[in-house]
């Protein structure tokens, strides 16, 4: 760059099209505090999602993606899957009208193809439902890790190579970004982590290459739309360069 050009463009997105992702840890840890069985904690958790979601649009979030069952989540107790799969219909079951309503688009991400028959028809139908919707993207992450998703993404361009339709000197970053799960998501901007812990635990590994990571000492169960305000507040302040330097 010469000196007469001018300055590039400040990177950081308009505040009113952020895309957070968020990994809701804490629940159990918030219920057993007070003696409670750990899914009134995942309860409460789906509480806080909701009122989460109906704040985004004045938080200047556009895109919301949420982790809700990784694909190690399987290694906790019979009772506590099928209790958060339970969940998870009954958010789909309850919300559909206020969602349609509030113009916010539901998907899905992860591999479904392990989820009951039925929740998978459910899911299949609120996404359908949806689809016209544009104020708000959320995408609700079940069964999904991010290993599991570039795996099965490189099956599936390993496939296309193999019948002859991608030369392997085509395959790019873009042609594998077009192959996962978030094909139809912009990175995310953020990524939030409530509960202490300062892990990624599997999470849009790919995506989040450049995205910026907050964590909080919050329990997911005492996550406010408040709380948000202040994370992105933090956000907004950080100043991001994606692999660049200052202009
Ligand atoms: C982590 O807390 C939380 C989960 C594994 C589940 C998150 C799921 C929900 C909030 C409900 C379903 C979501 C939707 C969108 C309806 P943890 O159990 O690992 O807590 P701990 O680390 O304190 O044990």
């Amino acid at each position: 760059m010469t000196l007469d050009q001018p300055p590039p463009e400040d990177p950081r997105p308009a505040p009113e099209n952020l895309h957070v992702a968020v990994i809701m840890d804490g629940n159990g840890r918030w219920a057993a505090n007070r003696g409670w069985p750990r899914l009134v904690g995942h309860r409460k958790g789906v509480e806080r999602v909701r009122q989460l979601v109906e704040a985004c649009p004045d938080l200047g979030i556009r895109y919301l993606t949420l982790y809700a069952f990784s694909t190690e989540n399987w290694k906790r107790s019979t009772e506590e899957v099928l209790g958060l799969m339970s969940l998870l219909s009954r958010f789909i079951k309850a919300e559909a009208k206020r969602l349609k309503k509030e113009g916010v688009r539901l998907r899905f991400i992860g591999d479904r193809t392990r989820l009951e028959p039925k929740l998978q028809r459910l899911m299949g139908w609120i996404e359908a439902q949806t689809a016209s919707n544009a104020r708000l993207f959320l995408t609700v992450a079940v069964n999904y890790g991010g290993r599991d998703e570039i795996t099965r993404a490189m099956r599936q361009v390993a496939q296309r190579v193999s019948r002859g339709e991608i030369a392997p000197e085509a395959v790019t970053d873009a042609v594998v970004t077009e192959h996962l799960d978030t094909a139809f998501l912009p990175d995310p901007d953020l990524v939030v982590r409530s509960s202490g812990e300062t892990r990624v635990s599997n999470f849009l590994l790919w995506q989040a290459a450049y995205s910026e990571y907050i964590f909080t000492p919050v329990l997911w169960p005492d996550f406010t739309p408040e709380t948000m305000r202040g994370i992105i507040g933090a956000f907004l302040q950080r100043e991001r360069r994606f692999g660049g330097v200052k202009p």
